[in-house]
């Protein structure tokens, strides 16, 4: 009896990502079910999805842990727009189901949707348009929490978070389920919490698209070269 407080011992979930290493190149495609469309521009199944849905609801729970404390404020997760949208369904969810099976503490939470477009051509500059949110003055001295899809060189988020500080949110908690190892430069942001640390390849699916394909893929894949090359837009 006087040991049982040994034996639950603190479960304590890891707000850092899970680091995929580089040598490390992916399941191969022929174990899983891939859409036709997509099957011969991938190289392999970097994170399969059911591998994304554990850490989401471990993230969540972690989440809910650290951030219950303000209650009874809303916590306002933004969503942003479009890579962030299946994390974003996923993680709330998963939130909720916390807020369901608890009896102790509970979180309460209001959802928005902002886009951010950033000025891809022109680097040297951190200029960022927000749009698709009515009212930002609506983040006045509320807790806010950015979901994200994935942060890589973190130059969107330092200004996004720049931008939405000016609206004075009592605080402000980044997280994002992916972050990308970079072997040109370091990534300028650390977010609060994340879901996986990826090598330096661009990957695709749930949600993640390149140039607007692969949103529709379950598991996330690294693409092939011949891949890029075929959906590759060519601008100006
Ligand atoms: N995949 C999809 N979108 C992205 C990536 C990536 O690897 N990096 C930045 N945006
Ligand atoms: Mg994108």
């Amino acid at each position: 009896m006087a040991n049982s407080s040994k034996n639950m011992e603190q479960h304590h979930i890891e707000s850092s990502p899970l680091v995929i290493q580089d040598s490390f190149e992916g399941y191969p495609l022929n174990y899983f079910n891939l859409p036709l469309h997509y099957r011969d521009d991938l190289k392999s199944v970097l994170i399969p999805y059911g591998l994304v849905q554990d850490r989401i609801e471990a993230l969540a729970s972690r989440i809910f842990s650290d951030l219950h404390i303000h209650i009874p404020e809303q916590l306002i997760c933004m969503c942003v727009l479009k890579g962030g949208y299946r994390f974003f369904s996923d993680l709330v969810s998963k939130i909720q189901n916390e807020n369901r099976l608890r009896n102790d503490r509970s979180l309460p939470m209001s959802l928005e949707f902002i886009r951010v477009r950033s000025y891809v051509n022109d680097r040297s500059t951190d200029a960022i348009d927000i749009i698709g949110i009515s009212d930002l003055s609506s983040l006045n001295n509320k807790h806010l929490l950015i979901i994200e899809d994935i942060i890589d060189t973190g130059v969107t988020m330092v200004a996004l978070k720049k931008e939405l500080e000016k609206y004075n949110p009592k605080t402000i908690h980044v997280v994002s389920l992916f972050t990308k190892r970079r072997k040109d430069k370091k990534c300028i942001f650390k977010p609060d919490y994340s879901g996986f640390e990826v090598p330096d390849h661009f990957i695709v699916g749930y949600a993640l698209d390149y140039n607007e394909y692969f949103r529709d893929l379950e598991h996330i894949c690294v693409m092939k070269e011949s891949g890029i090359t075929k959906y590759k837009v060519q601008d100006g």
